[in-house]
């Protein structure tokens, strides 16, 4: 759907701040080249903490990170073979969850039903995915495409944030190219102009006319010299969870967001330069280049976007009644993608809880629904 592109003043929604997040896609947890075999890693998704182990023979595997014995946090255990077993008294399991062996228990006796949760896991583009919702819709969700990252053709250079703050403030961030005033000194962008708008049940495209100039323009082929302005159509997307920014053909970033908790977020970014060089000469200068371009460029435009965002989450803290006042349509169209994504969650974990409790309850059993409020905002989440 169209959207119109005028800058109009209103006020921000209530409870957008707090919602929570839609656990039936795929999630970025952390670098697949950091995770070696036998190692087990920490991670949470949206308050969920999971224990992802690669076994002896690199399979990856994701469970959630409690012993069912006492409770201890599974990631402090030990990979042997292809099971994970928790540090305290060696109690093990297999990637779906199944206590198989106690070491203590008397042979012949039959094992204790011990069963943790398991998630869907993956690897692709040096990330390891994970699905937090429902795993029998896993395989009909799609990874974001990035097709630049087995081109030759571009310079990928991959990086890691943190805020302490709530995904929401992150995404706005992304969708809110006006803020080139805060780059200002890293020859960021300037005059953006919001040239088209586009809505669908799981996604917002915003188009934008921005100017460049500067260094850094004529480095990324935008302009011949330093000193001369170029205009170019910048495409940002919010294919949720994930988002994507490019510039034309010179330069793309994909920003895979991690939700963790309601005051803090993590993101795994890749940024890819098309450089006007041939690939004999690129090749022995990637490693290079990679290190520059990352200390001297972005992490220094992640770190003004993090101090923005923190600060807003910190006022947001004091007073989350205050109501704040935007002009940029997308940020409006990124905030009703948030909560929609996240109310269809609700519906279809109630359609499933039902489904379980009807088949249930025939066999004499209940089943445990999970509250709206229980994820985290109250269903009122868009209260104007
Ligand atoms: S707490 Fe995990 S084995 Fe005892
Ligand atoms: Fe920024």
């Amino acid at each position: 759907m169209e959207l119109a592109t005028d800058l109009n003043s209103q006020v921000l929604k209530v409870g957008v701040h707090e919602v929570g997040i839609n656990g039936n896609c795929w999630y970025a947890v952390g670098w697949a080249d950091q995770l070696k075999s036998g190692e087990v890693m920490p991670v949470t998704i949206w308050h969920q903490a999971i224990a992802v182990y690669r076994d002896a023979s690199g399979q990856l595997h994701a469970l959630e990170d409690a012993c069912p014995h006492k409770g201890v946090a599974l990631h402090k255990g030990k990979v042997q073979g292809d099971l994970l077993a928790c540090r305290y008294h060696g109690w093990e399991f297999n990637g779906d969850g199944q206590c198989v062996n106690i070491p203590y228990l008397p042979e012949g006796q039959k094992l204790p039903c011990a069963q943790v949760k398991y998630y869907p896991v993956q690897a692709k583009y040096n990330l390891i995915w994970l699905f937090p919702g429902d795993r029998t819709l896993a395989k009909t969700k799609a990874l974001p495409e990035i097709p630049e990252f087995d081109d030759p053709d571009w310079l990928m250079v991959p990086s890691t944030a943190y805020f302490q703050a709530h995904f929401s403030f992150c995404n706005e961030n992304s969708v809110d190219l006006f803020h080139g005033f805060l780059h200002e000194h890293q020859q960021g962008w300037f005059d953006p102009v919001l040239t088209r708008l586009q809505e669908t049940e799981s996604t917002v495209k915003a188009e934008f006319q921005v100017s460049y100039k500067g260094r850094l323009a004529k480095f990324l082929g935008l302009s011949a010299h330093a000193n001369q302005v170029a205009t170019q159509p910048v495409v940002v997307e919010y294919q949720y969870p994930h988002f994507s920014c490019k510039l034309q053909t010179m330069s793309s970033n994909y920003m895979m967001r991690l939700p963790v908790s309601a005051t803090e977020s993590r993101s795994f970014v890749f940024f890819f330069f098309k450089l006007r060089l041939p690939h004999w000469v690129l090749k022995p200068l990637e490693p290079a280049l990679r290190v520059l371009l990352r200390r001297l460029l972005i992490l220094q435009f992640l770190a003004q976007d993090v101090e923005m965002v923190e600060s807003e989450q910190l006022n947001y803290l004091k007073d989350p009644e205050w109501r704040r006042v935007e002009i940029n349509p997308a940020v409006f169209a990124v905030q009703r993608l948030m909560v929609r994504q996240y109310m269809q969650f609700i519906e279809a974990q109630t359609v499933h809880s039902s489904s379980i409790a009807s088949t249930h309850s025939t066999k004499g059993s209940s089943s445990k629904k999970q509250s709206p409020t229980a994820i985290g905002v109250s269903s009122d989440a868009v209260r104007s």
